[in-house]
């Protein structure tokens, strides 16, 4: 008989304290003919259901690469994974087999991509698209997967969906594509979906629809969704925690509202500095100086020291750890106190 995914992992709610998806010490590495690419360099981070994780930072940082090596998706090599643990409800991912694997992905955990706008076919209607996650997955018939594509599509809110099942992609406006993307991903009731990047192509009035649509699906399956973004602005009102990541580490996580009132890491402050404000138009916009880190030579100590203005002679020597600063929140930064208590430097 074939093999589910419930026979691969355990189907119900997560057991205990076990979060839906914890992410440990996980470590990726490219090994390129320039050298070894460290894009991953001990992240951890956790999901519950129900619950909305935001990992943020800027571009090359290892927010996609830790989405795909948790998708299976990194093509290995160039890619290694020489350390960590993916695991979904206690059972590390990465120990599975391939075809094991297989039967998670797209399942049980599933993902929008970053470049969602090109992927759907343009010589397909958007219905047979849906409905081919039915037919595949699910063994159905075209009539009956092309009901539930309608069905998916009223979900993420497309209007006129019956009809609009027989249109072709280029005839819906981004947002509206984007829906349909969302619409793929949700069709096997997934237990964690990963949206990376979902709203960077839309215009800012549509990036809040998404994000409201996500939230909204979210409350009535109780996902677990992680959402990656590099714009710390649309994610203050949809996530719980921030995870912000650079040079391949998590720098800080927090409560999003621990975050907003009060960031404990210089990095976390400049992102947040960054955001145009309403009370300050006019103003020039502040931007944190200088370049994210060379990943084949990353800078001795804490990797943000060339950028920081709270850097002391230790940065450049010692490698912070993740401060634990309470039960909830870390920050990798000798300073952090001083940070938190907002001292110039
Ligand atoms: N296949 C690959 N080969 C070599 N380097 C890669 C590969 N994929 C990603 N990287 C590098 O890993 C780093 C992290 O990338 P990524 O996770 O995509 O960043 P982001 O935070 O913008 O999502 C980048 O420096 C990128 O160039
Ligand atoms: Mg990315």
């Amino acid at each position: 008989m074939k093999k589910t995914s419930a026979d691969v992992l355990p189907a119900g709610g997560g057991s205990g304290n076990e979060p839906l998806l914890a992410v440990d010490d996980l470590h990726v590495e490219f090994h390129t003919r320039a050298g070894v690419v460290r894009a991953v360099n001990g992240v951890s981070y956790t999901v519950r259901a129900g619950e909305t994780l935001a990992v943020l930072g800027e571009s090359g940082s290892g927010k996609s690469v830790t989405a795909q090596a948790i998708m299976g998706i990194l093509d290995m090599p160039p890619a290694v994974i020489p350390k960590g643990e993916i695991r979904f409800k206690g059972t590390d991912v990465l120990k599975l087999s391939e075809r094991d694997r297989t039967q998670v992905r797209g399942e049980r955990i599933a993902m929008i991509f970053q470049d969602a706008l090109s992927a759907l076919n343009p010589v397909f209607t958007v219905g047979w698209q849906i409905s081919e996650m039915f037919r595949v997955h699910r063994g159905m018939s075209k009539g009956a997967a092309m009901k539930k594509a309608v069905e998916l599509m009223d979900r993420v809110r497309i209007p006129a969906a019956k009809q609009r099942v027989h249109d072709y992609p280029h005839q819906f406006s981004g947002g509206m594509r984007q829906r349909i993307m969302i619409a793929m991903s949700i069709a096997l009731d997934p237990e964690v979906l990963i949206a990376d990047e979902p709203t960077t192509a839309l215009d800012v009035t549509v990036q809040a629809q998404i994000m409201e649509l996500l939230a909204e699906l979210q409350r009535e399956s109780q996902m677990g969704l992680i959402l990656i973004t590099h714009d710390l602005g649309v994610v203050a009102d949809v996530a719980d925690k921030i995870a912000v990541m650079y040079g391949g580490r998590i720098v800080e996580n927090a409560p999003v509202h621990d975050i907003y009132k009060a960031p404990a890491h210089p990095y976390t402050k400049g992102l947040l500095d960054s955001i145009p404000r309403v009370d300050q138009k006019g103003q020039e916009l502040y931007a944190i100086k200088g370049l994210p880190p060379n990943l084949l030579s990353m800078p001795t100590g804490c990797a943000f020291h060339p950028r920081c203005p709270y850097r002391q002679e230790n940065c450049v020597t010692d490698t912070p750890p993740l401060y634990e600063i309470s039960g909830t929140r870390g920050s990798a930064c000798h300073y952090w106190r001083e940070v938190l208590d907002g001292e110039r430097q």
